[in-house]
């Protein structure tokens, strides 16, 4: 198909308030759903706020929600929605409103501090760190993370419980959580930091019932659920199994 007009639905607002307003736009072979957004400014809206940078689908920016699903808006191809088609593109909705769009997605950075980083080991100079191959490849596909905050803005224990985010870091930093955790030459553990039990106690994996929603709506397809949340919460439940931190607990508890 060459070109089309379509229907587009597009929120307009800001944090007092907003509404749905109806577009009907020109489409071109092989674009996208940004492509669309930009036609809009530049023939209808030139005041419609929306956040983009690569238009790669590589620096996390132009996150928002099409057809109600979380989505990069540049990696949206308009092929696949059929030309009747009426599409309507929201701002996230688990992060306060900017403007149209644009969300606040400060919560995320907020998230992001509060998880301790990586410890070095004592007495090995930078540079001379040595671990198995294995241990780099595992957390590979975790480092693929745009900081897109789709699996963030999907995740059910926030997205309808503003409640929830005090106490939940959400699967993103849970994620970073695993990776630290099972890499091997972090001496945190040794400096006092159970990231384990912080994993439990401070960033609300309990929260996480394993939906997979945030891998789902992941453009990287890190195996968000699989590969680091569920090995997490397993290595979690280890600890509060393991009979020598239970006695090592209670002698501790015992002399407190
Ligand atoms: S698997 Fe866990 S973190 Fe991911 S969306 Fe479901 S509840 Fe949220
Ligand atoms: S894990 Fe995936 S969905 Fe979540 S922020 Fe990173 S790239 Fe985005
Ligand atoms: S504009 Fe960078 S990911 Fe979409």
């Amino acid at each position: 198909m060459s070109s089309y007009t379509a229907a587009f639905r597009v929120w307009r607002g800001d944090a007092d308030g907003g509404a749905l307003e109806d577009f009907a736009v020109e489409v071109n072979e092989g674009e996208v759903v940004l492509d669309i957004i930009h036609r809009l400014q530049a023939t209808q809206a030139s005041d419609l706020a929306v956040r983009w940078n690569c238009k790669a689908g590589k620096c996390g920016s132009c996150s928002a929600e099409i057809n109600g699903r979380p989505r990069l808006l540049c990696m949206t191809r308009m092929s696949v929605f059929s030309p009747e088609e009426t599409i309507t593109v929201t701002p996230l909705r688990a992060f306060p409103v900017v403007r149209d769009l644009v969300t606040d997605v400060s919560f995320n950075y907020a998230k992001a501090r509060e998880v301790p980083a990586f410890v070095p080991p004592e007495g090995v100079a930078a540079g001379d760190y040595r671990m198995q191959q294995i241990d780099v490849e595992r957390p590979q596909e975790f480092r693929k993370c745009i900081e897109c905050f789709l699996c963030q803005d999907t995740c059910h224990v926030v997205r309808d419980h503003e409640e929830n985010k005090a106490a939940f870091a959400g699967p993103r930093f849970l994620m970073r959580i695993a990776e630290l955790d099972m890499h091997p030459l972090d001496a945190a553990a040794g400096a006092g930091l159970d990231r384990r039990k912080t994993a439990q106690d401070e960033h609300g994996l309990g929260y996480c019932n394993i939906t997979k929603c945030c891998t789902e709506v992941c453009p990287e397809n890190i195996k968000i659920t699989d590969n680091a949340l569920i090995p997490l919460k397993e290595r979690a439940v280890d600890r509060k199994y393991d009979p020598l931190v239970w006695l090592g607990d209670k002698i501790f508890r015992r002399s407190e």
